[in-house]
């Protein structure tokens, strides 16, 4: 007798069979059909018992969310809704879950509550759906840059460098926090901390990714970046994982070609290889829409706009263009917009990008060419001497998903703008190192793939596509 998945079992010819079977019930109707689920797959497999086999004790243990494990044979099924069954011959209890106490009933939960059973919410379909489809993107991201030649390069988490530049840092220090040994002027002297200097969880792995592209030239980095910026938004996390390629030789045009042409992929590979789990999704966001005002409606569905996004060219606009088609746009001639779009140099907020991409352009954008006032040090200048060559790619729904540029290869422009900055040239002494030995153009972004994972499940709030999310004020898990 084997064991098998439920994905298996679903999925494959073993029909008549004997097999085994683990998972947690997810309902027991009738005395007579329990529902199981493994994770492996959003179907669930229909066990058939007959309940004057088996004792009454262990019977009244089927509650949902025990883990049970099943013997039988996989036959065909005489109901509606599934093709295939298991006639029960043996169930053992591995353990129950009280229907008194268990938290997870079969009914509908709000996403609100179940952030509070993080530890449990990943056996909702949902969740579990949420899950497999970020496993898979990752996968997605992974297979993309090992096909095309590139070299996972692991940046460290400890670092001694704000690679942002904007201060949101999560310190990393071993010192008494009440008690701190202080300098003769009174600061916290962290030359008597764990690594002799400040150091910091990592915002960014670009500047070490950098490093490592002027020697491989193609790599990129996949790992979580940490930032304390006090931003409870439905797109923030203190905690999130971002994807950042860096390319040698690449200059901004061949940056902007490369994250379309990624994005592009992992998409087109989730929709091909999750696509039950996608399905499922979307009809969740259908029967959500039901109960929206009209002019909340989505206009496309989930799977839809996938397809959209993957097969569309996307548009590409200067910085100084988007201004003007904001500064003219209704919204802002009217103040409907919060903050006012009126001169050139101001940062966008969230509701312009969206309005760029859903109102406006109606198809996914590269901004390039910002002001150089409101980007990082290290972003190439150009010859106009205001505008660096950056590029944030925004996205129906999301905003900005991609951040990138291409780096100031040249020491002296790169000094200058350190030092306009107040950056201290000896911190980032490696980095300088970089430009003064064998430098070269080079261009690179950042994808955060919890803002990847929102778009493809069509999930509205950031905290519920990452399995234990950090946000201000909240780290219970
Ligand atoms: O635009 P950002 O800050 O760019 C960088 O960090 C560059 N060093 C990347 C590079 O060029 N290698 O961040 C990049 C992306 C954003 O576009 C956004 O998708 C995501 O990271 N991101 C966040 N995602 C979730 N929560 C946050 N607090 C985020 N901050 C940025
Ligand atoms: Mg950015």
């Amino acid at each position: 007798m084997n064991k098998y998945s439920v994905k298996e079992l679903l999925s494959t010819d073993h029909l008549h069979k004997e097999v085994i079977v683990n998972g947690w019930v997810k309902t027991y109707r009738s005395n007579r059909f329990i529902a199981i689920n493994d994770g492996s797959t959003i179907n669930n497999i229909q066990c058939v018992v007959n309940f004057e086999e088996f004792d009454d004790q262990l019977l009244k243990q089927i509650n949902t969310g025990a883990a049970i494990n099943i013997s039988g044979t996989l036959v065909e099924s005489q109901g509606k809704g599934q093709q295939i069954e298991i006639q029960v011959r043996e169930i053992s209890i591995l353990g129950s879950a009280d229907p008194e106490t268990y938290p997870i009933q079969p009914k509908k939960h709000s996403l609100e509550f179940l952030r509070e059973k993080a530890h449990l919410r990943v056996r909702t379909n949902t969740f579990a759906a949420i899950m497999r489809v970020r496993s898979t993107l990752s996968f997605a991201v992974h297979q993309y840059f090992q096909k095309n030649g590139f070299l996972y390069v692991h940046t460290p988490i400890i670092t001694g460098s704000d690679a942002e530049g904007a201060g949101e840092m999560f310190r990393v220090s071993t010192l008494d926090s009440k008690n701190p040994p202080l300098t003769e002027d009174g600061q916290v002297d962290y030359r008597e901390d764990f690594f002799g200097k400040e150091t910091n969880l990592t915002v960014s792995g670009q500047l070490e990714a950098e490093a490592y592209a002027m020697a491989m030239g193609k790599v990129y980095t996949f790992g979580p970046t940490f930032r304390a910026e006090n931003s409870n938004t439905s797109r923030h996390l203190a905690e999130f994982w971002m994807i950042e390629p860096e390319v040698a030789f690449n200059d901004l045009d061949a940056n902007m070609d490369l994250a379309e042409d990624f994005i592009k992929e992992v998409i087109n590979y989730t929709l091909e290889n999750c696509k039950e789990d996608l399905e499922f999704l979307e009809q969740r966001l259908l029967d959500e829409e039901k109960s929206k005002p009209m002019a909340d409606r989505s206009d496309m569905p989930l799977i839809e706009k996938l397809k959209f996004v993957s097969e569309n060219t996307f548009k590409r606009v200067t910085y100084t263009e988007a201004i003007d088609i904001l500064r003219n746009c209704k919204p802002n001639k009217k103040k409907q917009f919060k903050y006012l779009i009126d001169e050139w140099g101001a940062d966008l907020q969230s509701e312009h990008e969206r309005f760029l991409v859903e109102k406006h352009f109606k198809c996914p954008v590269i901004l390039f060419d910002y002001p150089a006032k409101i980007k990082a040090f290290y972003m190439r200048l150009n010859e106009d001497g205001k505008t660096v060559r950056a590029m944030d790619i925004l996205f129906p729904g999301i905003g900005e998903i991609v951040g990138g540029s291409q780096r100031e290869e040249r020491l002296d422009v790169l000094l200058d703008k350190m030092k306009a900055l107040n950056i201290d040239e000896e911190e980032l002494w490696w980095y300088l190192e970089l430009r003064k030995y064998g430098s070269a153009v080079h261009s690179g972004f950042g994808l955060g793939f919890e803002r990847l994972v929102l778009f493809a499940t069509g999930m509205g709030n950031i905290r519920d596509v990452i399995p234990f999310p950090r946000t201000p004020q909240n780290a219970e898990f």
